[in-house]
């Protein structure tokens, strides 16, 4: 993707952490990041510019849109399933009227200037709705049409939003007589938990993975808010970067969907204590279940079918569970808590 501007919304969270290190590597590439808070200095330095707004704000939208002329949006700003759970219409507010601004000023500027705009989106496993354990146990590899009943105001957000971007794709203002060329490109992936060695998450389901691992390497005790026996799909965040750059660059008459299931590992919580044990020998982890936020973790999938996103543009995760733990996970994590600031 040489030479593009690029903007990145939620750019102060886990993805945009990551996601701005690559983008910041390939040549020419103009990164503009949108998030509610000043970003960490390492990542703001490696932005073309950083603005700190709203994306329920249209006037910063259209004055950003029209001070650049976007290729691709990582729109990567969101209220995660824990939070959204809080606040349902404020997660509403933002998950769902955010992506239509986005989604709105996007698709202006692609008419105007007859060119496609690249809009790229993370949703989740959320999606998925499970109703009970004995289903998700024999349900195996989800597939994206199945089960997609979720119970949380996230979930809901996310599979909605899924649905606007295909609207915006193909069907946007549809009755009018003149057919205008520009369009908005959707591509969406529905990532599993996702664990990070740099940031932690706020505000997540599938965060007591992440949470288990931080605690640990800091020597800190956890209580685990899930069961032993609890299992869902995780994935290392370098495989969440590469997942949303080769489907950013994957070639259109390739994508047989707009929305792709991405897999990595699924490790159950008891597994992922056991593994963190074997690096941290003294981690001391309790499992103290929440039975609300187990609820909506039962009703999540056990494993997704990625075939399709292997099949069209070529998914493949580099990180398997021991190689996620062993190459990446406990050495950065390590080396983070080591460092005297904690970087
Ligand atoms: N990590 C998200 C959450 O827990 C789910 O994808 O809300």
């Amino acid at each position: 993707m040489p030479n593009q501007t690029i903007l990145v919304t939620g750019a102060n969270g886990e993805i945009g952490h990551g996601l701005i290190q690559y983008l910041a590597e390939q040549d020419g590439t103009k990164i503009v990041a949108l998030d509610l808070h000043p970003l960490d200095e390492t990542i703001q330095r490696k932005c073309h510019r950083m603005v700190i707004g709203d994306i329920l704000d249209n006037g910063v939208l259209e004055t950003l849109f029209s001070a650049h002329d976007f290729d691709t949006i990582f729109h990567l700003a969101a209220l995660l399933s824990t939070r959204a759970e809080r606040q349902p219409p404020l997660a509403h507010r933002v998950n769902v009227d955010g992506t239509l601004n986005l989604l709105e000023v996007a698709v202006t500027q692609s008419r105007l200037q007859g060119r496609e705009i690249k809009f790229i989106y993370p949703s989740s496993i959320a999606v998925y709705g499970l109703p009970n354990l004995h289903i998700k146990q024999d349900a195996g590899k989800i597939k994206e049409n199945a089960w997609t009943e979720s119970r949380t105001m996230y979930g809901i957000n996310k599979l909605y939003c899924e649905q606007l971007g295909r609207y915006y794709a193909n069907f946007y203002r549809q009755l009018d007589v003149e057919v205008t060329k520009g369009r908005v490109d959707f591509r969406c992936l529905r990532f599993p938990g996702l664990i990070s060695a740099d940031t932690l998450p706020t505000g997540g389901t599938s965060d007591y993975a992440p949470e288990m691992l931080h605690h640990a390497a800091q020597d800190k005790p956890y209580a685990c808010f899930v069961r032993e026996d609890t299992r869902i799909p995780f994935m290392a965040m370098p495989d969440a970067i590469t997942a949303l750059l080769s489907l950013d660059s994957a070639a259109r008459e390739k994508l047989s969907s707009h929305v792709y299931n991405v897999g990595a590992f699924n490790p159950s919580a008891g597994e992922i204590y056991g593994r963190i044990r074997r690096a941290f020998r003294d981690a001391a982890v309790t499992f103290s279940p929440d039975a609300k936020r187990q609820a909506i973790v039962d009703s999540w999938p056990g494993d997704v079918d990625d075939s399709a996103a292997r099949a069209d543009w070529g998914w493949q995760p580099a990180y398997d569970f021991e190689r996620a733990f062993a190459e990446y996970l406990i050495p950065a994590v390590t080396r983070r808590y080591e460092s005297p600031s904690g970087n």
